[in-house]
């Protein structure tokens, strides 16, 4: 790697804990770096198993958590930072079923790391796109927030143009949590995890069908595939959660930073 060594210093890197499960070989070529990740995140699933690989690489645990009965799993794996993810969130989590809301969760969370695991960081994911929002999760009793659909639609980005602007045009109405692009992508992601996206055409198409789609996929795999050719979103998915309604510009990530922090901290 080329990058700058104090932008090295500060890079982390995470893994889907319920596919280490299957293979754990990318974790341990990634501890066995000289330049070892600032710290690792492992979400969905339990993360225990490779808390003792991480400790002896002297590697940091980031746990994300999408319910309260997920955090005694973070705590035994010695995570020192817990992110609890709300439905809202962009990308996997859990699903309805299961999955909490952003705003009951993190003080809930929060409580019980008071009472259990004081020491413990606490930041809010999902839903968190401006400063209002981090000023929100704040308040809630988190630490900070993790915030990603907001940093995916920036300059820096290196998701399609054409996705970006899908989802400055999308309010937060606009998008839906299924396992719709996850059957059209071949991800063979467990129940209870799916996926959050714009709900565009394609997913329109197929989200009151889905044991269809999953029995007979492949036109629709076609279709979708043709759509990721094309650049055309109303096939292709673009990752964004309920925060693509406070998505209205696509600046630099440093001045998206900026303006969250200074919006927070003037509402504090
Ligand atoms: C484009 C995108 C990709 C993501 N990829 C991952 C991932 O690989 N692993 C993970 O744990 N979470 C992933 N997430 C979820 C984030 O960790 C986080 O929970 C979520 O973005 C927070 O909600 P927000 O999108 O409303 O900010 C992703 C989110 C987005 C938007």
């Amino acid at each position: 790697m080329s990058a700058q060594p104090e932008a090295l210093a500060r890079l982390g890197c995470g893994f889907i804990t319920w596919r280490l499960d299957q293979d754990a070989s990318a974790l341990d070529a990634m501890l066995a770096q000289a330049h070892k990740p600032a710290a690792m995140m492992l979400s969905f699933g339990d993360p225990r198993p490779y808390a003792a690989r991480l400790q002896a690489a002297g590697v940091p645990l980031m746990c994300q958590v999408q319910n309260l009965a997920q955090i005694p799993w973070a705590i035994e794996a010695g995570a020192a930072v817990l992110v609890v993810q709300g439905m809202e969130a962009g990308g996997h989590g859990m699903n309805a079923l299961q999955g909490r809301g952003t705003f009951a969760l993190v003080p809930e969370a929060a409580d019980w790391l008071t009472a259990h695991a004081p020491h413990t960081l606490l930041l809010a994911a999902g839903g968190v796109a401006d400063g209002r929002g981090l000023a929100a999760a704040l308040a809630l009793g988190a630490d900070g927030a993790l915030i990603g659909s907001r940093l995916w639609a920036c300059r820096e980005s290196l998701a399609s143009e054409a996705a970006k602007q899908q989802a400055v045009v999308t309010d937060g109405d606009g998008t839906a949590r299924s396992a719709v692009f996850d059957i059209l992508r071949q991800k063979n992601w467990p129940e209870p995890y799916d996926f959050r996206a714009i709900r565009n055409g394609l997913h329109r198409q197929w989200e009151d069908r889905i044991n269809d789609l999953r029995a007979d996929p492949d036109a629709a795999r076609a279709d979708y595939q043709d759509g990721v050719a094309a650049g055309d979103f109303e096939r292709a998915h673009a990752t964004v959660g309920e925060a693509t309604g406070l998505i209205h510009d696509l600046p630099s990530a440093q001045d998206l930073i900026a303006r969250i922090t200074a919006q927070a901290e003037r509402i504090r």
